[in-house]
């Protein structure tokens, strides 16, 4: 499936359980100052979790462009050398907004990847909020019991403050969380570990795909927790790894999202994707980078030498550098990618 109908996919899903389609908001953050990029789909709807507006609808869905390259959620260094790590990313996301809890956002996110994705049952696992003593909050038994529904008690994993409680950043709304991870390895190394020891290890070939957070706390300036008025749901599904498992590959970068970019930089170099490791993730550096910088650049946030602009020409930087080490470059050549990614993403953005 080609990944602008899997975003459309997920979009229509929701769609059809009543969710009210929404624009990603910008990824630049210019009105919170606890940050300055997006970096999780919740955060255009903080404010409607936390109660200080009213919520404009109760159930909404969308893809988030988001960019984890400071404070709490940081991958700029593992991005090129891994596969499915990334700058930006986009972040399909549901969101109920004091309407449905756990067992519909689960039932649903069960629905849609095994029922319209038609993932492998057999290859998932859920994980679920072992829970916290020092905040006070119980191990997550209904999502555990609504988990069994649908997966076998081997399937489904205990997982801890670190992975399964869910915060925006030092405060903010919160909530235990229960994810989805997939696992992608070949038959053969799946008869020799099984993919419960792997899930939250670090392989790359058994990776969240869905995280399903549970809001129901505001994390106060003091360390304490604040229920909310209302429980909410906000889950976030990475568009880039959902694409890989359904297009067959084993690195997001060999997805239609990354690829044409990737054979862009290879013609451009004239060197070959695939036949020298160090090329290879320059390669998979610039493609990644160059999405950064142009949605930041498009979104309101141009390269500077402080703050905001400065993690933005920090990002230019990392990209020149490896163009101009590994793959031979030696004057400006991100920019001739520009219009490549127009034609591939301008039409949702
Ligand atoms: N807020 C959660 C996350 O970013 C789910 O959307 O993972």
């Amino acid at each position: 499936m080609e990944s602008n109908k899997i975003r459309q996919a997920f979009l229509d899903f929701f769609a059809g359980k009543d969710h009210v389609i929404v624009p990603s908001a910008p990824m630049v953050v210019k009105n919170d100052p606890t940050l300055m990029f997006t970096n999780a789909g919740m955060n255009q709807f903080k404010d409607i979790f936390l109660g200080n507006i009213p919520r404009p609808y109760p159930r909404a869905a969308d893809t988030q462009k988001c960019l984890r390259v400071s404070g709490k959620h940081n991958d700029l260094e593992e991005v090129g050398h891994d596969t499915y790590h990334h700058t930006m990313f986009e972040m399909l996301g549901n969101w109920s907004f004091g309407d449905y809890f756990k067992k519909e956002a689960i039932g649903w996110a069960w629905e849609l990847l095994t029922g319209v994705y038609g993932l492998d049952k057999s290859r998932m696992y859920a994980t679920v909020f072992e829970g916290s003593p020092e905040d006070g909050v119980p191990f997550d038994q209904e999502a555990y019991d609504i988990w069994l529904q649908y997966l076998p008690a081997d399937h489904i994993i205990r997982g801890n403050k670190h992975d399964n409680f869910w915060e925006m950043g030092d405060v903010g709304p919160c909530g235990p969380c229960s994810e989805i991870h997939y696992d992608l390895r070949d038959e053969s190394e799946i008869a020799a570990v099984p993919g419960r020891e792997m899930v939250n290890q670090g392989s790359p070939l058994v990776i969240e795909i869905w995280n399903l957070v549970f809001m129901q706390f505001n994390r106060k300036a003091n360390g304490s927790l604040e229920p909310l008025a209302a429980n909410c749901i906000d889950t976030g599904m990475g568009f880039e790894r959902l694409c890989m498992i359904l297009q067959g590959k084993k690195s997001n970068y060999d997805t239609d999202v990354f690829q044409p970019t990737i054979q862009r930089i290879a013609a451009m170099s004239g060197k070959t994707y695939g036949a020298d490791e160090k090329c290879d993730v320059a390669m998979r550096v610039v493609a990644d980078h160059l999405r950064a910088i142009s949605f930041s650049i498009a979104d309101g946030q141009l390269p500077s030498n402080v703050k905001a602009g400065y993690v933005i020409r920090r990002i230019l930087r990392r990209a020149v550098r490896y163009g101009y080490t590994y793959l031979s470059f030696n004057e400006p050549f991100i920019c001739r990618l520009m219009a490549g990614l127009v034609d591939q993403m301008g039409g949702q953005f």
